[in-house]
């Protein structure tokens, strides 16, 4: 079988995980090995970046015009996206692309009708899907195991830009990442959220946000610059079913312990989910005869199984942060190989654009009561 050959743009935080995640695909999953090459990387600052394994090092996706990249994977900052996306789109590459899909609803509407135009296969990387212990969870909740939902409640906590002397980034900058907290991190619980509960179980949200550090020195080191973004918001989701639960994420909270934690509350029981215990959900049956029938439903979920097969299973786990991104990665990989994609669990853009809609309406309800 041919081999894909894979572009990556940006080579920041996010990009240097993906590349981990190419380098240990074929150490840790030997049959995927021989599937990609490394073909070109894409990054503006190209000084010490030789020696990263891709075989072109180019500055500009414009020096790429005459390449056909099978899989085109976007690391950039948000606001280049919508221009980057479509510029691969356009060229028939398949695209893998960091959450937000972009900056907003209307830019990420633009690409999802570009995508329609054509046959290619799309991801973003919201790769909680891909927690085995949300896999779990997932089955268990579709199979009545906890009940119906009664609450949930739910954290992501940064202390990235706890320190207000750290410089502005693009990341506080509206324009370039179009939202804070609420965009960045919410997105991801509002996707687990979606994938668990089912966007079509979803009633309606309001919710707040707020800039702690309202300030921060310029990048250029001069002055001081305003932050127009959040870097703490809450969420309250209601359901069709009556049920409600919360999201509150922060950018400006230390807490080491439960930096990512979910519980939901059923008729039935509950189950907890964390990154401090990424395999398997912590759960608890209110009626104990069930027991039995939900290891059985979670051995037996389709699902689970495909994601032991992609997971780094824990003795070469490299934390759930990077391991999340291998198996999202190698799900890419897996679906453009076999041209299609394979398990509708698969965060496409078309499936992605559900919590960038949630993203949009949380935004509007913080700006309803600031105006009223
Ligand atoms: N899914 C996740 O877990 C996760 C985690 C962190 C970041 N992200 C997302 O990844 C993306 C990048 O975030 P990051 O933290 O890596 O940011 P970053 O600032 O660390 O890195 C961005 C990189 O892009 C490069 N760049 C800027 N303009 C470019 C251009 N025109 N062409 C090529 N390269 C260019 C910059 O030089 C920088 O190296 C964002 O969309 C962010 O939301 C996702």
């Amino acid at each position: 079988m041919k081999k894909l050959d894979i572009g990556l743009i940006g080579y920041g935080y996010i990009g240097k995980i993906h590349n981990i995640a190419y380098k240990t695909i074929p150490i840790i999953f030997p049959q995927y090995g021989d599937a990609y090459n490394l073909s070109s990387l894409i990054s503006t600052k190209t000084q010490n970046l030789e020696n990263t394994g891709f075989n072109t090092l180019v500055s500009s996706i414009y020096d790429l015009k005459n390449e056909n990249l099978d899989i085109v994977d976007i690391c950039t900052p948000n606001f280049l996206h919508l221009e980057q996306s479509s510029f691969f789109i356009r060229k028939n590459s398949n695209i893998y692309c960091e959450k937000p899909m972009a900056v907003n609803l209307k830019e990420s509407l633009q690409i999802l009708n570009l995508v329609k135009e054509k046959e290619i296969i799309t991801q973003l990387a919201l790769v909680y899907r891909f927690m085995p212990a949300i896999s779990k969870a997932k089955a268990m909740i579709e199979n009545n195991c906890i009940g119906e939902i009664i609450n949930f409640r739910s954290q992501l906590f940064h202390s990235s830009y706890l320190d207000p002397n750290r410089a502005i980034t693009w990341r506080l900058k509206k324009e370039m990442s179009g939202g804070g907290a609420i965009s960045d991190l919410g997105i991801h619980l509002l996707d687990i959220l979606v994938f668990l509960l089912g966007y079509e179980n979803i009633d309606k949200l309001r919710a707040e946000a707020n800039t702690i550090i309202k300030e921060r020195p310029a990048e250029n080191g001069e002055g001081m610059e305003k932050v127009d973004v959040d870097d703490w918001g809450l969420i309250i989701l209601y359901l069709k079913n009556g049920a409600a639960g919360t999201i509150e994420v922060s950018k400006v909270s230390h807490n080491p312990y439960d930096t990512f934690e979910m519980e939901i509350y059923g008729t039935n029981g509950y189950i907890k989910i964390s990154d401090k215990s990424p395999y398997e959900p912590i759960y608890s049956l209110y009626n104990l005869k069930d027991s039995k029938d939900t290891l059985e439903i979670i051995k037996t979920d389709n699902y689970v199984n495909y994601l032991n097969s992609i997971y780094p299973n824990p003795k070469m786990s490299m934390g759930p942060m990077v391991d999340m991104h291998i198996a999202s990665i190698l799900n890419m990989i897996i679906n453009v190989s076999n041209n299609k994609v394979l398990n509708k669990e698969t965060p496409t853009f078309e499936e992605g654009i559900k919590s960038q809609k949630l993203v949009e309406l949380a935004y509007l309800s913080v700006k309803e009561k600031i105006k009223s």
